[in-house]
């Protein structure tokens, strides 16, 4: 297995461009799904995640080739199935549910099971389907939906779910009437999928507040759309600028999206400068420790929690970051320990005390954005540290080592 080495302590100056989002790309290849024929999307990274999402388009039928832009061809879909081998490495697999359901009357989705940083239950997209009319049963591990046409309903999601409001609000473009999706997530993910199935004829209106409504339509026609610039790479890099007490500026990015957490960095002693589609994070002054809950957007995003626990490792005082989203995103912690930082659990909560130092160790990925944590820490920390099983990486980060290594770190990848 592939591992990453980094020599510490250097601080990185330059310009990295920022890539397509994945937790955009994912949602948007699942929407080909509700019109046959050839879509179009540009900027679609190439990450481990996006592949195990076209083997699935392909294991239906889908041809989906990715040049310069991906094209996803959806004339000739046969297999109305995600099978366990493909949902049990992704989870955003069942984004393939409601759109298969609204399509084609049908689909056999595996239950994703058990997840690193949570339960991740899908109850709530399965329930909202049921409220459009679809019958759901679970047997042998799947999701077997079935229904003639989906009708229009007015559903209130118990708790906002990212997917949830993607599966559904794509389900609801082909339903029979009016849904209302009450308590829908927020995120520029969503307005982004919302965007592409507009353009396919959807009626939507309401996307990025906490209620969105569709006006079902009998068939969609298929487009071509630019997938949005992905915000937690491109936090992840102002956490590396902080964390190293150098300056980077991003390209390619819409800095709206990194709003909670640039006000984070900036009382963190992290200064943000915002140009056009650039941002600029650097540092000169001490790491002020902060305290942090995460929450849906537009609060500070779980996906940042981990990256920015690295850098409070070397805050000058006590933060207390609080996960609000899933009940077990703190698997970093050990491993930041390895490399000395002082942090306790307690709960939901972790208690960071600031030290002077982080010194170089080997640790070990456990899954995507903790993964990111430690190549940061890595980043600041005295000396070498390896980090192994950083497939977890390779899922949301197109080429980590690369980018980085061109604004100045020694950061290599060994085979083996
Ligand atoms: N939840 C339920 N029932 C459901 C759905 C969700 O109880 O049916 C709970 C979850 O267990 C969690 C909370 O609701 O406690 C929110 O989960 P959500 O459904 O919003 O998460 P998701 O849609 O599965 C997406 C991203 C995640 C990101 C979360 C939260 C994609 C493909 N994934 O997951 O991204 O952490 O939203 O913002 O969009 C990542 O990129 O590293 C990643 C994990």
């Amino acid at each position: 297995m592939d591992r990453l080495v980094i020599e510490g302590g250097i601080a990185l100056h330059g310009e990295i461009p920022v890539s397509g989002a994945k937790n955009a790309a994912l949602p948007l290849m699942a929407a080909a799904l509700l019109a046959a024929g050839s879509h179009t999307l540009h900027n679609v990274p190439r990450l481990r995640d996006i592949r195990t999402m076209q083997a699935l388009l392909g294991h239906m039928g889908a041809v989906c080739d990715h040049g310069d832009a991906m094209t996803i061809d959806t004339g000739n879909i046969h297999t109305l199935e995600a099978p366990y081998e493909l949902v049990k490495t992704m989870r955003a697999s069942v984004l393939v549910l409601g759109p298969l359901v609204a399509r084609y009357g049908k689909a056999r989705v595996s239950l994703p099971g058990g997840c690193a940083i949570g339960a991740r239950p899908i109850n709530l997209h399965l329930k909202g389907l049921e409220q459009m009319g679809v019958d759901i049963t679970l047997e042998h591990g799947y999701v077997s939906a079935s229904a003639r046409r989906l009708r229009g309903a007015a559903i209130t999601f118990d708790q906002v779910t990212v997917t949830g409001t993607e599966n559904l609000m794509m389900a609801a473009t082909l339903a029979d009437g009016v849904t209302v999706l009450r308590n829908a997530a927020r995120e520029p993910e969503v307005v982004a999928v919302a965007e592409y199935l507009v353009q396919m004829g959807a009626r939507i209106e309401g996307a990025g507040t906490a209620e969105i409504t569709i006006e079902g339509r009998p068939a969609l026609t298929p487009g071509s759309i630019r997938v949005i610039p992905d915000r937690i790479e491109a936090g992840t890099y102002l956490v590396a600028a902080g964390i190293t007490g150098g300056r980077l500026t991003l390209t390619h990015c819409i800095p709206d999206h990194l709003e909670a957490l640039a006000q984070k960095l900036s009382a963190a002693g992290v200064r943000i400068e915002v140009d056009g589609s650039g941002i600029t994070a650097s540092r000169s002054e001490p790491i002020h420790s902060q305290d942090v809950k995460t929450w849906p957007y537009p609060g500070f995003p779980t996906d940042m929690q981990a990256q920015f626990m690295a850098l409070m490792t070397l805050g000058d005082g006590v933060s207390i970051i609080s996960e609000q989203i899933f009940e077990n995103r703190f698997m970093h912690v050990l491993e930041l320990k390895r490399l000395g930082a002082d942090i306790e659990l307690d709960g939901r909560s972790a208690v960071v005390r600031g030290i002077r130092e982080l010194s170089g160790a080997p640790v070990m990925a456990t899954d995507l954005r903790a993964s990111a944590s430690l190549v940061l820490a890595g980043l600041a920390a005295r000396g070498k540290t390896e980090i192994s099983r950083i497939y977890h990486l390779d899922r949301g980060y197109e080429t980590i080592e690369r980018k980085l290594a061109a604004v100045g770190a020694r950061i290599w990848r060994e085979k083996g």
